[in-house]
């Protein structure tokens, strides 16, 4: 494991938009996955610059979707395929047939889920995952309990992550129960991960996943196991 300690935000959200960039200049055709939530924004932002000033293209990366809310119309602003929409995607120049999104109305939940681990393996597995990380050490929607060996799946969102999300969706009554997520077994086999982590509010979930056992209490946690992990975190987060 190799870990990045930046000053602040701004040298992690850098340091990871490099990162992103060499694997891509490395390998045109890589498949990403890239998540949702605040700590990608500033990534976002600076991938966002790269593209504009030519230093990096999207068209042949394959993009797969982290995690979604379930049951949720997939025009629904608050879908998380939406929120990427517009936060990334539409700034920059990946091919439409070259992203996986979940279809989060399907009617039935087993094909669809099958429909993504088929797709994952046709492009030969994932090249690289950004995760941030939830305050309870979820990695998508692979909430505490969730095993290593898990598939793609429908999860019922732990208290926390619903507590997490009162204020995207108004209130904790709105937030649906459940999600759809990739399975860590298809995450940890990519062959990079970088795990972002900033703010004081993540230093004690820090040290818990970085520092602390291996459990499934803790599915960042597994990410110690990962043989090409870069964690990047700012002084907030690894308090000193
Ligand atoms: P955040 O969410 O980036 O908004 O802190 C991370 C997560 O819950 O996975």
């Amino acid at each position: 494991m190799k870990i990045i300690k930046t000053k602040n935000y701004s040298e992690l959200s850098i340091k990871t938009a490099e990162i992103v960039i060499g694997q891509i200049h490395s390998n045109p055709n890589s498949t990403l996955v890239l998540p949702t939530g605040n700590t990608p924004l500033g990534m976002f932002s600076q991938l966002s610059i790269a593209f504009k000033k030519n230093i990096v293209s999207f068209n042949n990366c394959f993009l797969i979707e982290l995690d979604d809310y379930w049951q949720i119309p997939m025009n629904d602003n608050r879908n998380l395929y939406n929120w990427l929409d517009k936060s990334f995607i539409q700034n920059v120049n990946f091919k439409l047939e070259n992203i996986t999104r979940f279809n989060t109305s399907a009617i039935n939940s087993d094909n669809e889920c099958h429909r993504v681990e088929k797709n994952i393996k046709k492009m030969g597995g994932i090249d690289l995952v950004v995760f941030g990380v939830g305050p309870n050490g979820h990695l998508g929607f692979n909430e505490p309990g969730s095993k290593l060996n898990s598939k793609t799946r429908i999860i019922d969102l732990s208290p926390e992550s619903i507590t997490s999300s009162a204020n995207y969706w108004g209130s904790e009554e709105n937030v649906p129960q459940q999600g759809i997520t990739l399975g860590l077994s298809s995450l940890l086999a990519a062959k990079k991960i970088i795990l972002l982590v900033n703010g004081k509010h993540k230093a004690q979930i820090y040290k818990q996943a970085i520092h602390g056992p291996i459990t499934p209490l803790i599915p960042a946690s597994y990410l110690q196991q990962h043989k090409h992990l870069t964690v990047i975190v700012d002084q907030d987060a690894y308090g000193e």
